[in-house]
């Protein structure tokens, strides 16, 4: 095959992923079920990544591409099919059973045709690809099964409350009917309650608030994209082993309340304030969270989920980078940083999440610089720890053990 025919099929190639893409950030908004949400997550970095590997492939071969600004050049019907699917079944049918096969068949053709002694690279990326997608097939197969068994009556009626929402970006997520904001129960122990907090309110709402900025925000550079759909790659498997932790300790889903704080904070926001909403600001706590309780937990025994903790705390720090690189991108000053980070605080109180008065978590300074906070940033955000004061200013790590376990 010649380089011309090369390049118009990978281009066809990087257009429906990018669809594909764009469709799955919805569906983690749209559909309900939780378990869902993160396989969508991990599949809609599958997406992003494949459009980039052959984004960089199309390059090499001398033609620069946005994967979101190329055009179709054959029919398109299946995926329209995808983007008019409203209930779950429909959705998983049409897309992993359907469209995803297309997108399979046509990237096989293309490899038959590909000459190996010219075409190496192509024919390396288009192996991986073709193997990768029947392996998310599967685990939409799997998820899809499990789903049923938890909400068998799914292919005649919505297991949200709320019905099948429309496919575009929804005034609020949906949630499955497990879940509410004031289910509560007092007997759960206070690791089952941190973990159902970390799986609803930070990870899948994470998903669907990086979701939202990449359908929403169309006009962002398309590495800004391959951050997003990393983050929710992150997110997901975060959300899963919290899932699985969760359960583990004999916990439940729906047991404990849960919020649409995280995205009520950016709805209808330019992208700047998002992203200091977001990224900038809500990551932060979280690194700091997870921090605290990876050391926490391992003062009370729990090695497992400590573990875990440590892994997510380096995560959330990628992520208040790429919030810091995305704002000042888009603020293009750093008094618009400073405008959109004070905004950012107004934003989190009126929701209830303040970051004045005493600090819940200690301050780390070299995780403030890994996330791409400034010298005078960090000085101001240790000013402030200075100010309030932290209960765990003088922290003593040699009695924390003790103070820990009279807790528990
Ligand atoms: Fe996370
Ligand atoms: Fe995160």
């Amino acid at each position: 095959m010649r380089v011309a025919e090369t390049v118009e099929r990978t281009k066809n190639h990087i257009a429906r992923c990018a669809r594909i893409s764009n469709l799955l950030a919805l569906w983690t908004m749209t559909t309900p079920e939780a378990e869902l949400k993160s396989v969508f997550a991990r599949h809609l970095y599958w997406a992003v990544q494949s459009s980039e590997r052959l984004r960089v492939r199309l390059a090499e071969l001398a033609v620069d591409v946005d994967p979101r600004m190329v055009l179709l050049e054959v029919g398109s019907d299946d995926l329209l099919a995808c983007e008019l699917a409203s209930t779950t079944p429909e959705k998983i049918r049409a897309l992993y059973g359907v469209a995803l096969v297309n997108l399979r068949d046509s990237m096989t053709d293309h490899l038959n045709r590909t000459g190996a002694l010219a075409d190496e690279p192509t024919i390396r990326i288009l192996s991986d690809l073709i193997a990768s997608s029947t392996r998310i097939a599967e685990e939409a197969d799997t998820a899809l099964r499990l789903v049923c068994q938890i909400f068998p009556d799914i292919e005649r009626a919505s297991s949200s409350n709320e019905g099948h929402l429309a496919a575009k970006v929804p005034l609020r997520p949906a949630r499955d009917s497990r879940f509410a904001e004031t289910a509560s129960n007092p007997n759960l122990t206070d690791t089952v309650k941190l973990l159902h907090v970390f799986y609803t309110d930070l990870e899948l709402a994470t998903i669907e608030a990086c979701s939202r900025l990449i359908v929403e925000f169309p006009a962002m550079p398309w590495q800004f994209v391959v951050d997003m759909a990393r983050q929710c790659w992150d997110e997901a498997r975060h959300a899963e082993a919290f899932r699985t932790r969760l359960l583990q300790l004999g916990g439940r889903l729906g047991t404990y309340a849960m919020s649409y704080a995280l995205w009520d904070m950016a709805a209808g926001e330019p992208v700047d304030v998002s992203l200091a909403v977001q990224q900038r600001v809500g990551e932060w706590v979280g690194v700091d969270g997870a921090i605290w309780q990876a050391q926490q937990l391992r003062f009370g025994g729990d090695e497992i989920t400590s573990e875990l903790f440590e892994f997510v705390a380096l995560d959330e720090i990628t992520h208040v980078s790429f919030g810091n690189k995305w704002l000042r991108l888009v603020a293009g000053s750093e008094s618009r940083v400073r405008v959109v980070h004070d905004l950012a605080l107004d934003k989190r109180s009126a929701c209830g999440k303040s970051v004045d008065g005493p600090l819940t978590f200690p301050y780390n300074d070299w995780a403030c610089e890994r996330g791409g906070f400034t010298e005078s940033e960090r000085d101001e955000l240790r000013g402030r720890f200075l100010k309030f004061g932290s209960q765990f200013q003088n922290l003593d790590e040699t009695q924390e053990p003790a103070r820990v376990a009279r807790r528990r």
